[in-house]
């Protein structure tokens, strides 16, 4: 029997249990998918954790979780023409990616995989991929900038810097010191985070240069150390500070991309332009432990269900 990952209590991952489900079948102009890949996103724990949190996404008992997956098409719903049996695909599916199956709609946030990108990596795309486009792109990033990403090592932000240097700026990253020599090796100059921040950041400027632009991926304390920097807040971008934690700066985030983004960013990762590092994979029956792994906060990455 197909398994499906769901919670009927709000508090924590322990409500997280996998139930045993029929197959599911796509309606008209649905897909169904057999997920082979799902990866975790911190959206899930605020949702399973906080029941105020999840009133606003619209989650109601019992819920799956998983927002992202890849996979083949199982079966296709009267009318679908933009997908095949058996073609390759990822993309999102709210609450709903961590499953044998799972049902989206055709014209919904679902693609072709290119051929070269594993289940694992292209299940973990759909919201870090989206939101790394739209925050990156929306800087409008050149060769004169240098750019502070915060959470450099983390799933949106090892994107997000990486889209900076493609753009032609020199990227400055925070994260803790055992991600630093990693950051290194994209390019990306590693600073750490907390108090001191400005400091550090200033160490590592050429002379006469300043930071001028900032991805925050991690909240206020990256938006004020940019403002002590001088950075204009019309030249920050945050996806995790909101009201007056933003402090005025732009809030574009996932919502901000299309499909072709996320076809792009895949093509980059699949031509090996760009790295998504795989910080551990968990088989489904495992998710709660998996969760426990993403609370930490110190994920390199992502972290990925599989089903087989
Ligand atoms: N608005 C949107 O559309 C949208 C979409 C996706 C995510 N988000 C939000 O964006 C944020 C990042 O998401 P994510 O999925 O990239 O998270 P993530 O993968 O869980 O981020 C993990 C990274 O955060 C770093 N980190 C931990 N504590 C830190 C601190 N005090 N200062 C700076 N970095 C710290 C860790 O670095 P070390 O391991 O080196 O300590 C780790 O690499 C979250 O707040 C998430 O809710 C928003």
């Amino acid at each position: 029997m197909p398994r499906v990952v769901q919670f009927d209590e709000f508090g924590s991952r322990d409500y997280l249990t996998v139930v045993e489900r029929p197959r599911p079948w796509p309606g008209p102009g649905q897909i169904s998918v057999r997920v082979m890949g799902a990866g975790l996103n911190l959206v899930d724990i605020k949702a399973y954790q906080d029941e105020r949190a999840a009133a606003r996404m619209g989650v109601t008992l019992p819920s799956g979780v998983g927002q992202d997956f890849s996979g083949f098409v199982e079966d296709i719903g009267e009318g679908v023409t933009a997908f095949t049996v058996g073609q390759a695909v990822f993309g999102s599916a709210p609450f709903a990616s961590i499953a044998d199956f799972t049902v989206v709609q055709e014209d919904g946030q679902v693609v072709a995989k290119p051929d070269p990108l594993t289940f694992e990596v292209a299940g973990s795309l759909g919201v870090v991929g989206r939101t790394a486009m739209a925050s990156a792109a929306s800087l409008v990033l050149g060769e004169h900038d240098t750019v502070l990403v915060s959470a450099a090592a983390g799933g949106v932000g090892i994107l997000a810097a990486q889209l900076a240097i493609r753009a032609g700026a020199t990227v400055i990253g925070t994260a803790s010191v055992e991600n630093h020599e990693f950051l290194e090796t994209l390019g990306i100059i590693p600073v750490a985070y907390g108090e001191g921040l400005v400091e550090r950041v200033l160490e590592v400027l050429d002379d006469g240069d300043r930071v001028t632009a900032v991805l925050d991926n991690h909240g206020t304390p990256t938006i004020d150390a940019a403002i002590e920097l001088g950075v204009p807040v019309d030249r920050i971008n945050t996806i995790a500070a909101f009201g007056p934690g933003a402090r005025g700066a732009q809030t574009v985030g996932g919502r901000g991309a299309t499909n072709a983004d996320l076809i792009e960013i895949a093509e980059l990762l699949a031509e090996n332009e760009l790295v998504l590092p795989i910080d551990s994979i968990f088989p489904i029956e495992r998710t709660a432990e998996a969760y426990a792994r993403l609370e930490t906060r110190h994920v390199r990455g992502k972290i990925v269900i599989v089903t087989e």
